[in-house]
């Protein structure tokens, strides 16, 4: 089988360019992965790598990630070094394909895999998850509170449709050294409600059914961010109030997540 025709592959390819090209993907920083529901059981494992971790519902699913150390701007030009496709198991996964030149899945392995686990649970046309070092996103994160409701209505205010691309809210988690299985199992357990997760001076997760999908929620995200960054030291003279956000949302048809607007 050429994974490389299969549509779903070049469009998380693409995004990894996307990313690079957004300038949020300098040197290794970022990772993506999707799950693909293809059936891969002619392929055989070439290596093994234990998991430290159990993501439930994942076990016998095969999923594409980036690899660890890999550069995303090379992703789409050299996807056999710079990608795996990993199926998973209950404590390892097996290498089906890629990492040519060595090397192991991305460090954020756990962050992703118990997402996938977590946004599954809450949606099943969940396919992605992405991790990414979104600028503005997290430049936020040095000068607002870190408060999840304060952190998302900030968000909302700053552009009209904001509110339609993450009613349920924008999830923060304080600084955590990354590329463990702490900060994998917090960012899943705040997944478990919502498809976006900022890690505070570090970077943004988010999900969704496709890779334009997850890149688009995090493009939303910090470009809202960034209206905030361009006017936060400015006298702020009008502003988006509660009741435009409550009647915007019954124009769109969503349900901002529940207390968060006064
Ligand atoms: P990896 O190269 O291991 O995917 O790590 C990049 C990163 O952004 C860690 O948070
Ligand atoms: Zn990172």
């Amino acid at each position: 089988m050429d994974i490389l025709r299969l549509p779903a592959v070049g469009e998380f390819l693409r995004a990894a360019t996307q990313l690079y090209n957004h300038g949020w993907a300098e040197r290794n920083a970022g990772n993506i992965s999707m799950i693909l529901d293809e059936d891969f059981s002619s392929l055989k494992s070439i290596k093994e790598f234990p998991l430290s971790f159990s993501a439930e519902g994942m076990s016998g699913r095969c999923v594409l990630i980036t690899g660890s150390g890999k550069y995303l701007k090379n992703a789409e030009r050299d996807p056999e070094n710079n990608v795996a496709l990993l199926r998973i198991k209950d404590d390892r996964c097996e290498l089906l394909w890629g990492l040519a030149d060595g090397g192991k899945p991305s460090s954020e392995l756990a962050a992703h895999l118990l997402s996938h686990s977590a946004r599954l649970k809450a949606d099943p046309a969940h396919r992605v998850v992405m991790h990414t070092h979104a600028t503005h996103a997290v430049a936020m994160t040095f000068v607002h509170s870190l408060d999840e409701r304060e952190f998302t209505r900030t968000l909302w205010q700053m552009a009209t449709e904001a509110i339609m691309f993450f009613p349920d809210g924008v999830a923060v988690l304080p600084w955590m050294p990354c590329g463990t299985d702490e900060i994998g199992r917090a960012t899943a357990e705040k997944m478990s409600d919502r498809r976006v997760v900022v890690w505070a001076h570090h970077g943004v997760f988010g999900s969704g059914a496709s890779p334009d999908e997850a890149l688009g929620l995090i493009e939303t995200v910090d470009k809202a961010a960034e209206f905030y960054l361009l006017t936060a030291h400015l006298p702020i003279r009008q502003k988006i109030n509660d009741s435009q956000l409550r009647e915007m949302a019954a124009v769109l048809g969503v349900k901002p997540r529940e207390g968060y607007l006064i």
